[in-house]
């Protein structure tokens, strides 16, 4: 999970975007559901990286995101590429009003959703799919952390995130047809020096990159050199659970 949206971690996530098959992998899933004439809600839609996907299979994506500079950054997208039925909104989950229903409601990382409220009002919202993609392990181990945490002698606590099996008792007392895909895809980071992999961490994991020096001896151990650039690999694994009204 890459947030809070900074200016910074915008460019970071567009460059990472560019090479991960995460996206593609979700649409490989999902595209044969949807309906050329349908509408699509894309909850917690960032920077778009999904919604841009979505807008190729169907009439019209409905955007929304709790982050106005995220909802911006769609923006802009957007009008570069004049695209016309991607509708985006600087709106929580929580504020959107029951104004229509979707063909197919879609939510990518957005673990503070994942809850029994949240699921209900998720499922009011469509008309036919509900598509969730969520870590398929409890604990954390984006970039292979969980090594570097090892190393540094510290607790993993604080790398838990909620996953799949904690949606799945909520599925099952609300009485929903779901099934769940487990699935891999490579979700790594380019950077053009290492300094700015420092900055990275100091971003995403401030604990870690408190210390400096262990940090920037296990980057330069797995930072790999690929097309003139740096990369931190890191392979995410992800559970798709797919809910038919
Ligand atoms: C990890 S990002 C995933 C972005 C996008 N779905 C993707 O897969 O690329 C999670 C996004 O959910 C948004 N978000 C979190 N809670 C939200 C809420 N309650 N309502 C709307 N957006 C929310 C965050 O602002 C962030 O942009």
């Amino acid at each position: 999970m890459r947030c809070p949206w900074t200016v910074k971690s915008i460019e970071w996530y567009r460059e990472a975007e560019g090479l991960t098959s995460y996206y593609s992998r979700i649409m490989d899933m999902t595209g044969r559901y949807l309906d050329r004439n349908g509408s699509v809600l894309d909850v917690g839609c960032g920077i778009g990286s999904l919604t841009m996907e979505l807008a190729m299979k169907c009439s019209g994506v409905e955007a929304i995101d709790k982050s106005g500079l995220a909802v911006a950054a769609l923006g802009e997208r957007i009008k570069e590429l004049g695209l016309s039925n991607i509708q985006p909104r600087n709106v929580s989950f929580e504020e959107l009003s029951l104004g229509r229903r979707y063909h197919a409601v879609y939510l990518s990382y957005v673990m503070g959703l994942v809850q029994g409220w949240s699921l209900k009002k998720i499922l009011e919202h469509s008309s036919r799919y509900v598509f969730i993609a969520i870590p398929a392990r409890g604990i954390k181990n984006d970039f292979n952390v969980l090594s570097l945490a090892g190393r540094m002698g510290m607790d993993t606590g604080t790398l838990r995130q909620p996953c799949h099996k904690d949606i799945i008792p909520i599925m099952d007392a609300l009485g929903v047809d779901y099934c769940v895909d487990v699935f891999e895809s490579e979700f790594g980071q380019p950077f053009c020096s290492r300094e700015e992999a420092m900055d990275f961490f100091k971003h995403y994991y401030p604990d870690f990159a408190a210390r400096n020096g262990e940090l920037n001896q296990w980057l330069s151990e797995n930072l790999e050199y690929r097309d003139g650039r740096h990369y931190l690999p890191s392979s995410r694994e992800s559970a798709l659970i797919t809910i038919v009204k």
